[in-house]
């Protein structure tokens, strides 16, 4: 068996754990807004038309903020199309996907269900085909008290109170061929640098009158991954024009099990050290045009789009059809293996990410899957997820382990990969575990800084199928399960990981 220790201390902070990290993203594709979070006549819809059920697992899984609406929609959707009496909304074909949006949601259901749902809405501007003007309109339109065209617009659409919309993405992976109106980076934060502007003016963000109560938060796009050809130089050029007028830049990661085997498994289990090389490179990126421009301001990553996405399966939904079964993937217990090392490393930088949206949230690529007319399942992504976003609270601490690595495509990985977490209000501790190795690891955890400590919860989520998944007729294949409390003595614990699984330990002291 292998043997590693961890040492984490209570004096040793990485930094405060922003609750935004655990966010999540729907966009228009597929089956995530109709017959996903919306489908009126289903035995849950409520009066709106929104799932009640998939409301309770929203609520369930923890998240507390989503970004809508794109993703690669965004680019070509002009929000005006989703206003208004329903009947009026033009039907338009989405470039993005390739399928025909109804515009039956647009901007007021979303405001209408983020409240249902007590969720903090994370608005897009289209970058790509929109104009600074239409960006500044949409701020007026959810902002502005009332007395103009487009705050009276909103009213006489339902909304008699402003939205108050703060966080805003300025457009989405603007450095990729494949988005509908892409630019080049320098084109890119020339116009970003606008919209932030004209945005902060339009919510009444405006020199000599003082600090505004709320200002807006914006993201600037950053590279869509770290292989892009662009990389890091496209980050470098953004945040150089825009770094006096945002707050984030954001991130883009999909890792995924090359299905055709090619590559060895290895590869995926390094997905997380990978990313936590991914966020260093960006971090150390904003650190250098924070230099260069002369800020005092600290600029923060939001990683507003990761997951596990397979990439592979060909499409077999006609051209153009209306929420057509897009990016379904099924995920496995390996996945969720993956999926919670993603969560470590996001944990493990939360100085510098402050922000992360699951992408999606439902059906598309998502923790929760639904069925037209019928149920929805938790995937075994679902799992992790959930228990580390309530549990990992307050902040992070810095680790200190001698796990052995492996080798990947990527460069080295360790085996067990961890993240502990400090809520001093709460006077608990959480540790997330993974064990990567082919073989069971005695892992010795060493916290002796918090004195007399007492385990509260043991979660462990193995399975004796790599390749087990959950469905609707099989709903409960990959869930995590408790174990029998593990015994602290003298601020130290000793616990055996068994070969590939995740576990979650919390303490009380
Ligand atoms: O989340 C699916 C897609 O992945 C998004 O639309 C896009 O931003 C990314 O390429």
């Amino acid at each position: 068996m292998k043997k590693t220790k961890i040492f984490a201390d209570a004096n040793l902070a990485v930094g405060a754990i922003d609750p935004n990290l655990y966010g999540s993203f729907i966009e228009h594709l597929g089956r995530a807004v109709y017959e996903g979070i919306y489908e009126p006549g289903h035995p849950e819809a409520d009066e709106d038309g929104f799932r009640r059920d998939v409301i309770s697992l929203i609520q369930e899984l923890g998240v507390p903020i989503v970004r809508y609406p794109g993703g690669n929609f965004l680019s070509g959707y002009d929000w005006m199309d989703g206003i208004g009496p329903k009947e009026k909304r033009p039907v338009r074909l989405d470039l993005a996907w390739h399928t025909t949006e109804p515009n039956e949601f647009g901007t007021d259901e979303f405001m209408k269900w983020c409240k249902k749902a007590a969720i903090t809405p994370m608005m897009g501007v289209n970058m790509g085909t929109g104009t600074v003007r239409e960006a500044a309109r949409l701020v007026e339109y959810c902002n502005h008290e009332g007395g103009t065209e487009l705050s009276e617009l909103r009213k006489a659409n339902g909304a008699k109170e402003p939205y108050h919309v703060r966080y805003w993405c300025l457009g989405n992976e603007m450095d990729g061929a494949w988005q509908i109106g892409h630019l080049s980076a320098d084109e890119y934060g020339k116009k970003a640098v606008e919209a932030a502007k004209v945005m902060r003016w339009t919510n009444g963000e405006c020199d000599g009158f003082g600090p505004h109560p709320a200002p807006l938060k914006l993201i600037v796009s950053g590279s869509s991954n770290h292989e892009m050809d662009t990389f890091p130089e496209w980050d470098r050029i953004v945040l150089e024009h825009t770094y006096g007028y945002v707050d984030y830049l954001s991130m883009h990661r999909y890792y995924m099990y090359s299905a055709d085997r090619k590559h060895p498994l290895e590869d995926f289990l390094g997905s997380a050290d990978d990313m936590n090389e991914f966020i260093g490179t960006i971090r150390a990126t904003i650190e250098y045009v924070r230099a260069k421009v002369r800020s005092q301001k600290r600029l923060f990553i939001s990683f507003d789009e990761w997951n596990i996405w397979t990439l592979t399966a060909p499409r077999t939904e006609p051209l153009w059809k209306r929420a057509p079964h897009l990016l379904e993937d099924v995920y496995t217990f390996q996945d969720a293996l993956v999926f919670a090392g993603l969560m470590n490393t996001l944990l493990n930088n939360c100085d510098v990410v402050k922000l992360a949206c699951l992408a999606q949230l439902v059906n598309v690529i998502a923790p929760i899957m639904t069925k037209k007319g019928g149920g929805a399942f938790r995937q075994a992504s679902f799992y992790p997820f959930k228990a580390i976003a309530h549990a990992a609270r307050g902040e992070t601490l810095r680790t200190f382990s001698d796990s052995a690595s492996f080798g990947t495509m990527y460069g080295k990985a360790r085996y067990i990969n961890e993240a502990v977490s400090h809520d001093k209000n709460t006077r608990t501790v959480c540790v997330s575990l993974c064990n990567y190795a082919q073989e069971a690891c005695e892992t010795e955890l060493e916290l002796r800084s918090f004195g007399d400590l007492a385990a509260t919860g043991y979660l462990e989520m193995t399975h004796s199928d790599l390749f087990a998944t959950n469905g609707f007729d099989h709903p409960d294949t990959v869930v995590p399960h408790e174990k029998d409390l593990p015994q602290v003595k003298q601020g130290k614990v000793t616990l055996t990981l068994p070969a590939m699984s995740w576990s979650l330990v919390t303490f009380r002291y």
